[in-house]
Formats: C-alpha cells, structure tokens, sequence
C-alpha cells in the first residue's frame, strides 16, 4: 500500500490495524526521516492540548510522520505547512474546496475535518506531526456538538484513504522543503477577519485575528498569541 511517493521523503511506512496512537508511537520510537505510522484505530489517540482523539475505525485516515532537519524554533511553522498540504489534498483528492482555522485544523464549510498535531521529540531531534481526517463518516458517526463533518458528508464520496495519504505526503514533502507558502496558509486561513477567544492555561485573548506572522503567531488586536500556548480557539 501507499505507492508513489518514491522521490519524496517518506519512504518507510508501517500500517496497522490498532495502535495505542500512532503519534506516541513516533515520538517515543523515533526512526529515520521520513518514517511513517498509519493506523485504521487508536486505543489512546492524542489531540491537541492533552484531549483525547476518539476515532471510528475504518472511517478515519490517521497517521503521523517524523520529520528530520528541522530547528527546534521552526518546528510550530511545519505543523501549518501540515494544514496546507491537507487542504490541497482534499481537494485535489476528495473534491471539495477546504479552508483553515488556526493553527491547523482543516475545514470544509467552516466544519473541522481534520485535526493536527505537531510535536517536537524530547531530544529535539525531529519533529513529529500527527495528522486525523475525517473520510468516510455517515450521518450520526460525528456527535453534533463537534461541528464536524467528513469528506464523504462534504461531497457525497469517501476518496480512497491511501489516495488520500499519499497526496497528503506528496504535498507535505514539497512544502517542508520550501518557504513560500505562508501566503497560501494566509489566503486559506478563515480565523483571519474573524472575532476569536483565545483560551490559554493561564490568560484569555478576546478581538479580532488580524494576521498570522511568519513564525505562525496568531495576531489578535496586536497580541501575537503562539500556538504551542493555546487550549482553544473559538469563533466568536
Ligand atoms: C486535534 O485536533 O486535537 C489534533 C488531533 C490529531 C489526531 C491525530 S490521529 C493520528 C495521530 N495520532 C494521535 O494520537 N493523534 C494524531
């Protein structure tokens, strides 16, 4: 399974059926660049902020990558360039255009349908990024209160998950090697414009998100509000 990505760095993947999360795997183990762990279920699946990542097997494509090479103070800017290659791929891919809300969670119609998450090894040796999109979900499969949606609500089709991961590294790939694409994240990033609350452990942020900066830094108001602080970011 998952064939072309000969060229790119992402040339020892490992699939299984259930993992206990394929980002602990990752971060724990460490591996070669470019090592990569796709599980059809977790059993401990990891989000943001010490959340919990619940999946329905077999709906979910979920993976994460090791990614060598990379400064310890660019590892925030990688996880945004993991929200731009999945937006690219789900619509090149699944067939429906795709937005962002800071920092990364990957939009369809302004619902999330797909959740990242960007570690950096204790050893500060390579960074690992954690990627969960929602593919093939039906009707009732994602509680409401969620605000989610999958590529098959979205569009009416599930797209093959391997087509989907590929693309996904493909893209991932190119992007990690480049430093242009902060305009695309800008142009694709719907928290901008928008009236937010910024829930940190220790302060909140109210006001409008003004931009986001080149080290990935939300702006609110002229606060610079850095993703690695943040326990939720809510539309206001
Ligand atoms: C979030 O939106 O809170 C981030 C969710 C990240 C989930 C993915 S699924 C694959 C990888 N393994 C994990 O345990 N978490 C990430």
């Amino acid at each position: 399974m998952l064939k072309n990505l000969d060229g790119t760095r992402f040339r020892h993947v490992e699939v299984f059926p259930s993992v206990d999360s394929t980002q602990t795997m990752l971060v724990t183990e460490g591996g070669p660049d470019g090592r990569v762990i796709v599980a059809d279920h977790q059993t401990a699946g990891r989000g943001r902020a010490g959340r919990e990542w619940l999946d329905v097997p077999g709906a979910m494509l979920m993976f994460s990558s090791l990614l060598r090479g990379i400064a310890p103070d660019r590892a925030s800017r990688v996880a945004l360039a993991g929200g731009v290659a999945v937006a690219r791929a789900v619509e090149s891919v699944g067939g429906v255009g795709a937005g962002l809300k800071w920092p990364n969670d990957v939009r369809i119609d302004r619902k999330k349908v797909c959740g990242m998450i960007g570690e950096l090894a204790p050893s500060g040796d390579y960074v690992v990024l954690g990627i969960g999109v929602n593919v093939g979900h039906a009707h009732g499969e994602l509680p409401d209160e969620l605000g989610a949606t999958s590529i098959r609500l979205a569009s009416g089709t599930a797209p093959r998950r391997d087509d989907l991961c590929v693309a996904i590294l493909r893209e991932l790939d190119e992007l990690v090697a480049t430093e242009d694409w902060m305009d695309e994240y800008r142009r694709r990033c719907e928290t901008i414009g928008s009236e937010v609350r910024v829930e940190m452990a220790d302060a909140k942020v109210e006001g409008t998100a003004t931009g986001v900066r080149d080290d990935g830094a939300l702006l609110v108001d002229g606060w610079a509000v850095v993703a690695g602080d943040v326990i939720h970011v809510r539309d206001a």
